[in-house]
Formats: C-alpha cells, structure tokens, sequence
C-alpha cells in the first residue's frame, strides 16, 4: 500500500480513502483546498505536516505504524489529536449510532419488543466507553501535560493500563455486534440495520487506530517522560 506524502492533493488521500476525511477535519483541514499539496495547506494553516502524515498513513494501512517517529512528536500534538478525536465521536459519531438505532427500533414490524435489548447493550458500550474518555481527558492527559510543562512527577498518581481498560470498552462492542449479526430475530428494517452496523464497524476502526496511538505511543512517552523527570 502506497504511502501518502507531501506533494499529495486532499484528492488523492479522499478518493483512496474517504475514511481519512474525519481524520483532516480532527487537523482543522477542511475540504475546497483548489488544488494545494498537502505541504502548502499545511504550511498555510501552521499544521506539522510530518505529524499529520504519520497519523494518516497509519490510520490508512494498518501494517503502517512507525513507532519510533510517532514517539518522536510532542505528546502536546499527540494529546491534541486525541482530543478532537473524542470530540468527534462524542459530538457526532455517538449521536449518528443513537438516531440509527432509534429508527432501527422503530422499524419493528412485529409486537414484540425485544429490539429493546440492543438499547440496552448500546448503553451498556455507550457507558462503559464514555467512563474512559472521561478518565482520560481529565485525569490521564492532565498528567502528562504536566510532566511535559511543569517537568513535575506526582507520585499520588498511578497510570491505569490503558490496554487493559480499551479492552472492556472492545469486549462491549463486540457483545453489541454479537447481538445483532448472531442473535437478535430479524423483525426490522435491513437497511437500516445495515447502516447501523456499518457505521459501528467504521466506528470500530477508527477507536482501534486511536486506542493503538495511546497503547503504543502516549503511555511509552508517559513513562519515558517520568524516567527523565526522576532521573
Ligand atoms: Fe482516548
Ligand atoms: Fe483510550
């Protein structure tokens, strides 16, 4: 899989990848760029263009994921970038799965009502996932801002795994999709569970590629960082 570049036009990146549209947006760049390289749109908006083509070929192709120069950026950008993320599926990508299942429940064509229980399980994830981005934006990148501002350790303070906790936060999505794809009786509109299930997928994909940038990148730089600071 070709890797994306400077010289390369949104274009390009939209036509390969339309996926990767969400993941500009999370950079401030938005689409009617003419006809400007990804360097000059850049360059225009005060974007690190190296940190934005490492995030976006390794969202792109899954093999691609160059540890060491991610490591290398600022964990202030890397922090940035997570944060918008969130943003993104608290504003718009949670909102989109709970419209979807709304009409999904109300496309029952029998009078049994047992669609409830895919709410129920919905809300069971919706929980579990917003409990850790909470934990994270208040607790977590706090943290680590500090140590990269202040050069300051709080001792208090101990680093939940994050493997471990986006494990729980999979392990309910994957029950939510068990659900539907094995289980639940087909009394509803296909289509709609269709695009529901499609929209959890990409959802699926898009947390995966972020929880991989804090597994692999943030909490290595976290614990470097306190190394550094404790000598
Ligand atoms: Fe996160
Ligand atoms: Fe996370």
């Amino acid at each position: 899989m070709n890797r994306f570049t400077k010289q390369n036009k949104i274009i390009h990146l939209v036509e390969a990848n339309y996926h990767l549209l969400p993941v500009l947006n999370r950079f401030g760049i938005n689409l009617g760029n003419k006809d400007k390289s990804l360097e000059k749109i850049c360059a225009a908006q005060n974007i690190n263009i190296d940190f934005l083509l490492a995030i976006v070929n390794t969202f792109h192709n899954e093999e691609y994921f160059p540890e060491t120069e991610l490591k290398s950026f600022s964990p202030l950008l890397i922090i940035d970038y997570l944060k918008k993320t969130h943003q993104h599926y608290i504003e718009y990508v949670l909102p989109k799965l709970e419209s979807l299942l709304e009409l999904l429940i109300d496309s029952n064509i029998t009078e049994i009502h047992q669609l409830n229980i895919i709410e129920q399980f919905y809300q069971k994830y919706k929980k579990e996932l917003l409990l850790h981005i909470k934990e994270e934006e208040q607790e977590v990148f706090p943290y680590i801002l500090n140590l990269v501002n202040n050069n300051q350790v709080n001792n208090q303070f101990t680093i939940h795994s994050f493997e471990k906790e986006h494990s729980n936060v999979d392990d309910k999505l994957n029950d939510l999709k068990n659900l539907i794809v094995k289980y639940i009786e087909p009394v509803y509109d296909n289509n709609i569970c269709n695009e529901f299930l499609i929209t959890l997928f990409r959802f699926e994909k898009d947390i995966k590629d972020h929880a991989r940038i804090e597994d692999k990148i943030l909490l290595p730089q976290l614990i470097t960082l306190e190394k550094h600071i404790n000598g």
